[in-house]
């Protein structure tokens, strides 16, 4: 959905509220030249108490980490853009929303060296439904084997979420989209499955589940974390630093990606073959149950994940 078609009005930027319309930035900005940017993706979810945050603290923590690479120094303080944060969705009065910190270097030089560029910093919210569809929650989707490769982590730091490193995603999906695929899984520089081009990837085989570990090119995902600590709670044996060769994709019994935006989404084909029944697995739905149950707070427990507005 366009954001003209969206009843949303304001945006943080640099400290103040301003209207949806006001928020420019000039075009010989740093970030936009050059991905000098960093951001987070984030869904607050509608409850009963509430529009609620899920998991604010840890993306704020991936923010302020991905910065460093960068040398970007955000100036506010984690308390001062959690304040902004809940303003933005109560000013706006979002029951839910998917918010989108960005810090970036700014407007003042054009070097590739961003000298004196400012560090800016915006927040905006909006109400996003299923990323890749409702459907897709229920069905799962069909992917592609991209053929272009992740970054590995010695060329670009893949775990800190840079602006600039999503012209590889971009890459990625819209080929799989010209191809008639919802989504792209993209293999890391060794040919081995890295993730989605915003997703995590996690493979079910035998009763266990496994994903790749850290140092197969990935970005530590909130999702996947969740996903983890959830699938071990419920008794599941979770490998969490694993290599999965392009043919273990085929062979699985059920995959599904994980995301802030695609929350927990089968897989239903890969490169045209069916994965499993060709549905939903029987654990992703469970997993997938439990995280709906949970984030919508259905359930009580983990409440320290969530930020209430
Ligand atoms: C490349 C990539 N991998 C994985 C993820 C999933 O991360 P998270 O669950 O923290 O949203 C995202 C989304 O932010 C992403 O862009």
């Amino acid at each position: 959905m366009s954001f003209d078609e969206m009843d949303v009005d304001t945006i943080w930027m640099n400290g103040e509220f301003v209207d949806w319309e006001d928020a420019q930035v000039h075009v010989l900005t740093h970030g936009l030249h050059y991905g000098s940017g960093v951001f987070e993706g984030v869904r607050c979810y509608e409850t009963e108490e509430g529009p609620a945050i899920f998991r604010w603290e840890e993306h704020l923590e991936r923010l302020y980490n991905s910065c460093k690479p960068y040398d970007l120094d955000i100036e506010y303080e984690p308390e001062e853009l959690t304040e902004a944060t809940l303003e933005l969705i109560d000013r706006q009065d979002l029951a839910s929303c998917y918010i989108r910190p960005i810090v970036y270097y700014g407007y003042d030089s054009l070097g590739v060296s961003p000298g004196d560029c400012p560090t800016d910093v915006t927040i905006a919210a909006w109400p996003w439904g299923a990323y890749l569809g409702e459907e897709a929650l229920e069905n799962g989707v069909e992917v592609m084997v991209s053929s272009w490769r992740k970054h590995a982590s010695s060329q670009i730091p893949t775990n800190a979420k840079t602006t600039g490193l999503y012209v590889n995603s971009m890459l990625a999906g819209e080929e799989a989209r010209r191809n008639g695929y919802v989504e792209a899984i993209v293999l890391n520089k060794e040919g081995n499955v890295a993730e989605g081009p915003g997703e995590n990837l996690f493979l079910v085989r035998d009763g266990e589940i496994h994903t790749p570990g850290l140092s197969e090119s990935i970005l530590d995902g909130i999702t996947r974390d969740t996903v983890i600590t959830l699938a071990e709670e419920m008794g599941y044996t979770v490998h969490d630093d694993a290599t999965i060769s392009r043919g273990e994709l085929n062979t699985a019994d059920e995959l599904f990606f994980t995301g802030s935006a695609a929350e927990v989404t089968p897989i239903r084909q890969v490169d045209n073959v069916e994965i499993g029944d060709g549905g939903r697995g029987p654990v992703t739905e469970e997993i997938q149950s439990r995280f709906f149950d949970l984030v919508n707070r259905r359930t009580d427990d983990h409440d320290d994940w969530f930020t209430y507005v």
